[in-house]
């Protein structure tokens, strides 16, 4: 059997981007360039692990034209896709970028599920089916209105019941209710690791020591994580796990666009599991290491859910990584 990383996106969205000369508010544009391309989080997940040889599958929500065209698209790019039929629409971001430099985002709601909680049900449903051929599964963004936040945390059960590694890119409630359940391996930036924990990480050794705190057993009403990977923008990463506690980050300085960096750390997290076949059995300095790498090959690209290969080859050996 060919194994699956499976990567389960709740709230998808076509991501659209205008080119202007400047944006002007108030007055009429002639737009130079127009791109649509299939978003959000777990497609971004999917598109790294798919440049990285990996075989996986998009799930999520979906619906309508857009639905019918994020498909179309990744099919189309080689990757498996299973999107409920949930929305009438799937949400827009609209980005509008003036060749003066001026970047402006239109993110959209998106519409609700007309029942919320059946798509909810829906969704674990079609997770539950691919689990036998899933090495590990991510779970990653936001959650369209209306959806209760503990369905990634309900996702995640259904995963870890089945002995499937999970991966869980979250923010807010979600990753609230989903670290009190515990069992999944958790990804938070800075800002969400301050939210869950309500301290702020200024240093990879504040981090790993917030990290701790979430994979310590024996805390009153909360299950520990099974590891997590705290993700520090241009200061690299911590992982933290029972096993022990590491920092990673490229040598040199990266210049370039930073959206997507936590989804391509992600990619390179869920790879490093699904080979090891569970956390347990996964070297910390690797996971750490190819993280760092991976995530620094999609600075260098301009677009999200895109690594630089040649990049990344180029970095892996030099990554700097300390024990904390
Ligand atoms: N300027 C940079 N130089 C080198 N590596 C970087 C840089 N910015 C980000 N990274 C790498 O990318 C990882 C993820 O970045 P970051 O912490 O910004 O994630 P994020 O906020 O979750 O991003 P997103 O949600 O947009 O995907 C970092 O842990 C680091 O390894
Ligand atoms: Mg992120």
């Amino acid at each position: 059997v060919v194994r699956l990383i499976v990567t389960v996106t709740p709230n998808p969205a076509l991501d659209v981007t205008y080119r202007v000369a400047a944006l002007v508010p108030g007055t009429v544009h002639r737009v130079a360039g127009v791109v649509v391309r299939a978003g959000g989080k777990g497609v971004n997940v999917a598109r790294v692990l798919h440049q990285l040889g990996e075989n996986c599958a998009v799930l999520g929500l979906g619906g309508g034209h857009g639905g019918a065209r994020v498909t179309e698209e990744l099919r189309a790019g080689g990757i498996e896709v299973e999107l409920v039929d949930t929305f009438s629409e799937v949400r827009r971001t609209l980005v509008v970028h003036g060749t003066d430099g001026v970047t402006t985002s239109l993110w959209e709601p998106g519409p609700a599920p007309a029942d919320p909680g059946q798509a909810g049900e829906a969704l674990t449903g079609a997770v539950r089916n691919r689990l036998p051929s899933a090495s590990v599964v991510t779970v990653s963004g936001s959650l369209p209105a209306g959806v209760d936040a503990d369905l990634p945390a309900r996702i995640a059960a259904t995963c870890l019941d089945a002995g499937v590694p999970v991966v869980l890119d979250l923010d807010g409630d979600p990753l609230r209710v989903a670290a009190e359940s515990g069992g999944a391996v958790l990804m938070p930036n800075s800002d969400e690791l301050e939210a869950l924990t309500g301290e702020r990480p200024v240093t990879p050794a504040d981090a790993a020591a917030l990290a701790r705190e979430l994979v310590r057993p024996g805390l009153p009403g909360r299950r520990p994580a099974a590891a997590v990977v705290a993700t520090l923008g241009a200061d690299g990463l911590v992982a933290v796990s029972p096993a022990g506690a590491v920092h990673a980050r490229v040598a040199r300085h990266v210049d370039g666009n930073a959206t997507g960096a936590g989804d391509a750390a992600c990619a390179a997290v869920a790879r490093c599991i699904g080979a090891a076949g569970a956390v347990t059995s996964v070297r910390l300095h690797e996971l750490a290491a190819r993280a760092a790498a991976v995530s620094a090959a999609s600075v260098v690209r301009p677009v999200a859910g895109e690594i630089d290969l040649s990049a990344y080859r180029r970095y892996l050996p030099h990554i700097l990584v300390e024990d904390l």
